[in-house]
C-alpha cells in the first residue's frame, strides 16, 4: 500500500494505492454513497455495483457536457440526495471529471471521492482536483478546482481496461517522467516491456511513483499559476492534434511531446540524442510520434486554446530529460519554431 496527500486550499485529498476492498474500509467509504459511472463499466462491474446506488452516464468524451450534468442533477434529486450525500466517480477520466463537477456544484457542493479504472485517470485525471465538462468544441471549458476526499487506486481495475486505453494512459505517465523524473524515465526506457504488462511486477510501485509526481506538483501549485503548467508538456500541440484528428488524448499528447521535444532542442536545450530516445521510447510503448495534419489548421486550433493569454502562450519545453521549463512566448514565435522543426 502507498499513500500520498494533496494539500488543497479547501481540503486535503488522500491518494491511496492498494487493494480496493481493504481501502474501502480504511477510507470509510459510506455504504450509501452514490456511484457515478458509465454504461460500459456498469456492465463490466455489475457485480461490484450490484448493492450500490448508481447513476449511469453514456461512455465517451462526447458526453462530457452540460446535458449529462443536467441528467445527473435530475437523478440526484430523484434519489433524494442531500448535503450529507457522498458521490463516488467510478471510471476513467471522463467519469471522474463529470462526477467531481456534479458533486462540487450540487447543493453548492457535497463530499466526493474517486475510484479510477483507467491508467490515465489513475496517474493523472483523478488527481489534483480539476473537475468539469467540455463546452461545444472547447475542452474542459466549464469546471472548477476542488479536491476529492480520496482517490482509491487499485491496479485490479486495469485488468478490464482495453490495451489501447492502457497505452493511452501511458502517454501521461511518460510525460510525468519527462518533466520530473530522469531516473524513472531511464528505467522505463530500458524496461518498457515490463511496464506494458498490466499485471506485471512493476505496476504497484509505478502507480505509487507516478501519483507522487503529480501530487508533489499540485502541492506546489494547486491553482496552476506556475509549476502546474509543466503538466501541460506535449499538450499545446497535443490538444490541437486531438481535436483535429480525433485521436485518443494520450496518443495526441505523444505526438505533441515529440514536437515539444524537437522545439526544446531547437531552443538550445535538449540534445538531439535525447529527442531520439524520447521518440524511440514512445514508439516502443505503442504510441504515435507522427501526425498528418496541415500546419495552419494546427495553429488555427491552437489560437483557440483556453491556456493562451492574448497572443501569448506558456510553452512547456524540456531543459533536459526530467526537467521542464515554462517559456512564455508569442504564438507567432511558436508557429515559426513549429514550421522550422517540420522542415528540418
Ligand atoms: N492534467 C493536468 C493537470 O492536472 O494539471
Amino acid at each position: 500500500m502507498c499513500t500520498h496527500t494533496v494539500k488543497g486550499k479547501i481540503r486535503n485529498s488522500i491518494i491511496s494505492i492498494g487493494d480496493h476492498t481493504e481501502l474501502a474500509d480504511k477510507l470509510a467509504i459510506p455504504g450509501d454513497a452514490i456511484y457515478i459511472t458509465d454504461d460500459n463499466l456498469a456492465e463490466i462491474y455489475s457485480e461490484f455495483l450490484a448493492d450500490k446506488k448508481t447513476i449511469m452516464v453514456e461512455n465517451g468524451e462526447k458526453n462530457k457536457n452540460l446535458t449529462t450534468m443536467d441528467m445527473i442533477y435530475d437523478k440526484l434529486i430523484e434519489m433524494g440526495a442531500d448535503r450529507r450525500s457522498f458521490i463516488i466517480g467510478f471510471g476513467g477520466g471522463v467519469v471522474t471529471d463529470i462526477a467531481g463537477f456534479a458533486a462540487s456544484t450540487y447543493m453548492r457542493g457535497i463530499k466526493f471521492g474517486f475510484i479510477p479504472t483507467s491508467l490515465l485517470a489513475m496517474v493523472d485525471a483523478s488527481i489534483g482536483g480539476k473537475n468539469g465538462v467540455n463546452h461545444r468544441m472547447y475542452k474542459n471549458m466549464i469546471g472548477n478546482i476542488n479536491q476529492p476526499e480520496f482517490v482509491l487506486i487499485d491496479s485490479y481495475f486495469l485488468n478490464t481496461l482495453p490495451d489501447d486505453e492502457y497505452i493511452n494512459g501511458m502517454a501521461e505517465a511518460i510525460k510525468h517522467l519527462l518533466i520530473a523524473d530522469k531516473k524513472g524515465f531511464e528505467h522505463y526506457a530500458e524496461n518498457t516491456g515490463s511496464f506494458l504488462d498490466k499485471k506485471g511486477k512493476e505496476i504497484s510501485s509505478f502507480l505509487c511513483s507516478q501519483t507522487k509526481i503529480k501530487v508533489d506538483i499540485v502541492n506546489r501549485d494547486e491553482r496552476e499559476s506556475g509549476e502546474r503548467k509543466k503538466l501541460n508538456f506535449g499538450h499545446t500541440f497535443g490538444h490541437a492534434i486531438e481535436k483535429l484528428s480525433g485521436m485518443k488524448h494520450g496518443f495526441a499528447v505523444s505526438t505533441g511531446m515529440v514536437i515539444a521535444a524537437k522545439i526544446s532542442h531547437k531552443l538550445g536545450f535538449l540534445s538531439s540524442k535525447d529527442v531520439e530516445t524520447i521518440k524511440t521510447t514512445l514508439v516502443k510503448t505503442g504510441l504515435p510520434v507522427n501526425f498528418e495534419l496541415p500546419t495552419n489548421k494546427i495553429m488555427e486550433t491552437m489560437y483557440k486554446d483556453k491556456k493562451k493569454h492574448g497572443d501569448n502562450i506558456d510553452f512547456i519545453a524540456l531543459e533536459q530529460i526530467g526537467k521542464a521549463k515554462i517559456i512564455p512566448m508569442k504564438i507567432e514565435e511558436l508557429k515559426e519554431l513549429f514550421v522550422e522543426i517540420l522542415i528540418n
